[in-house]
Parts: C-alpha cells; structure tokens; sequence
C-alpha cells in the first residue's frame, strides 16, 4: 500500500472543493425571492457548474479505484480510522447525492437550462409541483453537505496544528521529495 494520494488525486480534490464550495455559496441566493429572469440565468450557470462537478466526480471514483488510499497511519487508534474512512465515504455519498438530486431538480424545471447554449437538460413537460418536491431534496442535501464540509476541515485543521502530523500539508503538497 503507498504513503500518498496520487498527485492526481490531490488536484482533483482542490479543484473539486473549490467548484463545490462556490457553487454552494452562489446557489444560495435561490431559497430567496429573485427576478425571474435572474433566476433562469443563473440556473444555466449553476446546473454548468454542478454538471462539470459530476463528471469530475465520475473521474474521481474512477481513480480511487485504480489508485486506492494511502495506508492508514500506525499513531492512529482503531476507531480514529475507522471514523476518518467513514467520513470521507459520507463525503463522497453526498457528493453522489447532491449532483444526482440537482440533475434531477433541473431536469424536472419547467422553463428551459439550455447548458453551454448546446442542449436543453429539462424534461420540459414536468410541472412546478414535481419541481419543488425534487428541489426540496437537493436543497437538504446541500444543508447536510454543509455541516460535513464544516467537520472535515476541522479534522483537518486539528491534524495539522494539534497533532501536528501535517496531513494538510500532505495533500498540498504536489511534488515528490
Ligand atoms: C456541486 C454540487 C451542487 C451544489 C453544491 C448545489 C447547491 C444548490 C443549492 C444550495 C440550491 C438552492 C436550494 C434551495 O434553497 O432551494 C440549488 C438549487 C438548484 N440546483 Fe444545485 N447544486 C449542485 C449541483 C447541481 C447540479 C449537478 C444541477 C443540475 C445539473 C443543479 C441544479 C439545480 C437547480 C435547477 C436548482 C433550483 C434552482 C431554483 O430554485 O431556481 N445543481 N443547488
Ligand atoms: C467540498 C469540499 C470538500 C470535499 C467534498 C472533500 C472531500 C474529501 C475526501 C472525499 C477526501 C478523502 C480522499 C479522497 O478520496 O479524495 C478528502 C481528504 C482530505 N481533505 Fe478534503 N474535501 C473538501 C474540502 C477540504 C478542505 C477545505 C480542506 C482543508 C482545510 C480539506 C482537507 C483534506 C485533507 C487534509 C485530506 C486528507 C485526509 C486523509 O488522508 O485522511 N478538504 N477530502
């Protein structure tokens, strides 16, 4: 087993959490009231923005795959590593979760998401009611990847200035020594 994730790996996981963070901040402005017109155009954005973010994560599973995880370090207890892997496994679900709902949420809109100008992603004979429902979902999802993004970077931090082990500067780090 090796001692890193592949560089690879590192640089999807940035860029990943910096889509899926901006995306998260940007898209919050759809639980108040908005001109209409802004509403449509922004959905177009958001929906590019979460579409790159799935195929990303299509990617990432598939590395994960070929690559595997780093061995676990030997300082830490059973149930430490027990929980980190099931951290990161909640993470990756709702990252699954929050890109199946939203694709769903947007393909069950009623008015057009005409992605990238090429092709329009909704069903477009669902109505408003199916809409919302959907929404409802995604937009829970979105609350709970919140509060796991919220946990995660406080391990993070905690490994990286109680523990002082430098796991975070492990995975910023891009080149081999
Ligand atoms: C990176 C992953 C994603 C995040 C963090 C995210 C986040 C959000 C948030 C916070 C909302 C507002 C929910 C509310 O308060 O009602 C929202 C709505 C929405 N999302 Fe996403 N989303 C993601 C992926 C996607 C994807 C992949 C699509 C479609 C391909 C999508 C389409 C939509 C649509 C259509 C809405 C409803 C917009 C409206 O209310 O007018 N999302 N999303
Ligand atoms: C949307 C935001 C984020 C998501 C979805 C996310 C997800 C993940 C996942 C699934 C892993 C396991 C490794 C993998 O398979 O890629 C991981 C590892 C890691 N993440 Fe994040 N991450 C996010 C943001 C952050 C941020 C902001 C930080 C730093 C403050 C961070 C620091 C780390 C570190 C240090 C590791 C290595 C942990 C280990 O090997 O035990 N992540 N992240």
């Amino acid at each position: 087993m090796k001692n890193d994730y592949a560089v690879i790996q590192k640089a999807l996981h940035w860029l990943m959490a910096g889509i899926i963070m901006l995306d998260l901040f940007v898209a919050q402005k759809f639980g108040d009231t908005m001109e209409i017109a802004d509403r449509l155009e922004s959905r177009v954005d958001h929906s590019t923005m979460g579409l790159l973010v799935l195929s990303l994560f299509i990617v990432r599973l598939a590395l994960r795959f070929i690559y595997g995880v780093p061995k676990e370090d030997s300082a830490l207890t059973v149930w430490q590593v027990w929980l980190a892997k099931f951290a990161h496994g909640l993470l990756y679900v709702l990252m699954g979760l929050l890109v199946t709902s939203g694709l769903l949420t947007a393909m069950s809109a009623t008015s057009p998401i005409e992605i990238l100008d090429i092709f329009d992603i909704t069903f477009g004979r669902v109505n408003d009611v199916i809409f919302d429902f959907v929404r409802q979902f995604h937009a829970f999802f979105t609350e709970v990847m919140i509060g796991l993004i919220v946990i995660h970077v406080i391990a993070a931090l905690y490994h990286q200035f109680i523990r002082r082990d430098n796991l975070l500067l492990k995975m910023l780090k891009f080149r081999r020594s």
